[in-house]
């Protein structure tokens, strides 16, 4: 089992969420300055991305907000931010959903996790032959950012920027599918927030991290000790796994006064949602950016904006929280 899925296993071990200390450092240096750059010109991207799936359903007044928006707008985003060419987009994506089956679910079977494998060398390849064009032809994607970014005379490998382009299409993937959903449901749910919102759209940052704060996407970290050290009394030894619950620390009465309330105006900037320390979000910006113009474009381009079954179902997931389905009317 093992050597079958030897190169899943490589190519895990290089993610950034696998690494540690001083080899993180580099990589995430480098990852941070790629993406910083790549971000400069994306909005205009993630409005026509988000349109484009808007268009799709505007004349039915009615979707499944999940199926019809939140799933292909990540995947949509990622393959514009990573500079995928059109014509190779309904194959990046296949090959992605492949490789979420295994981010994403608790158990899967052995064929799955084969097709799943030959996905991830099939776009590994795919990212192969796009290095080695952005080499001789940059552009103002993210795979050219990478290509270029340079920290202390240190520069990404091809094996690098191919293992860290799939890292994003997973990490990026399902925690930004529930964000959509899950805000998009709280704004209904809450139709007093949307109403100040839209009286002052200069509330949406804090809006959004208030969002992130009350229902997180991903509810947990996990971590393994390096060393015995004791927590509220509690004695952790070195090599047990400790789960830190991002969702309760969210609602942490001490820290946020009225945790259950859903409150724009209250100040959120210390939310968990992304996680806390070296491994922090590196997508965090980029999830502002998309959330804010989908729930804006959202909002604006569906009024009247209806949740058909008022008590939707959470999937049952531990670590990500959301809707499988959300249907709206609109
Ligand atoms: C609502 C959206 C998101 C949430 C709630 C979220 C949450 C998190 C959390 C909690 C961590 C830390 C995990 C840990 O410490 O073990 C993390 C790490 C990470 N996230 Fe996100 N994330 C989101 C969106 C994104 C996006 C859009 C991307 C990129 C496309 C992304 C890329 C990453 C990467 C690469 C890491 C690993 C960083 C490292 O190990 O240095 N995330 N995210």
């Amino acid at each position: 089992m093992q050597g079958e899925f030897a190169e899943f296993n490589r190519i895990f071990g290089m993610w950034l969420l696998s690494l540690e200390a001083e080899e993180h450092g580099r990589v995430r240096k480098l990852m941070n300055k790629g993406f910083k750059l790549a971000l400069q010109n994306l909005r205009p991207r993630i409005q026509k991305v988000t349109d484009l799936l808007i268009d799709r359903v505007q004349d039915t007044g009615q979707f499944d907000l999940m199926r019809d928006f939140a799933l292909p707008f990540p995947m949509l985003v990622m393959a514009e931010m990573l500079g995928v060419d059109s014509e190779n987009q309904a194959d990046f994506i296949a090959w992605s959903e492949d490789i979420l089956i295994i981010a994403d679910a608790p158990q899967v079977s052995l064929d799955l996790a084969r097709q799943a494998q030959n996905s991830l060398i099939a776009l590994n390849e795919y990212f192969r032959t796009l290095i080695a064009e952005r080499r001789q032809n940059p552009g103002d994607d993210l795979i050219s950012f990478l290509i270029r970014a340079e920290e202390e005379n240190h520069v990404l490998t091809t094996d690098e920027v191919i293992a860290q382009s799939s890292q994003l299409i997973a990490a990026g993937y399902a925690s930004i599918r529930n964000f959509i959903g899950n805000g998009i449901y709280l704004w209904l749910k809450h139709p007093d927030q949307l109403e100040m919102l839209r009286n002052d759209p200069s509330l949406m940052p804090n809006a959004l991290r208030e969002l992130l704060r009350y229902e997180s996407s991903a509810q947990f970290a996990t971590r393994f000790a390096t060393e015995d050290f004791t927590l509220h009394d509690r004695l952790i030894k070195k090599g047990q796994t400790v789960i830190a619950l991002i969702g309760s620390a969210n609602r942490d009465p001490e820290k946020f006064p009225n945790p259950d309330v859903l409150d724009i105006t209250r100040n959120a900037d210390s939310h968990l949602a992304f996680g806390y320390g070296a491994h922090a979000c590196l997508g965090a910006t980029l999830t502002y950016i998309q959330a804010e113009i989908a729930f804006d474009i959202i909002i604006k381009r569906m009024p009247n904006l209806r949740l058909v079954n008022d008590t939707p179902e959470w999937n049952p997931g531990l670590l990500f929280r959301g809707f499988n389905s959300l249907p709206l009317t609109f």
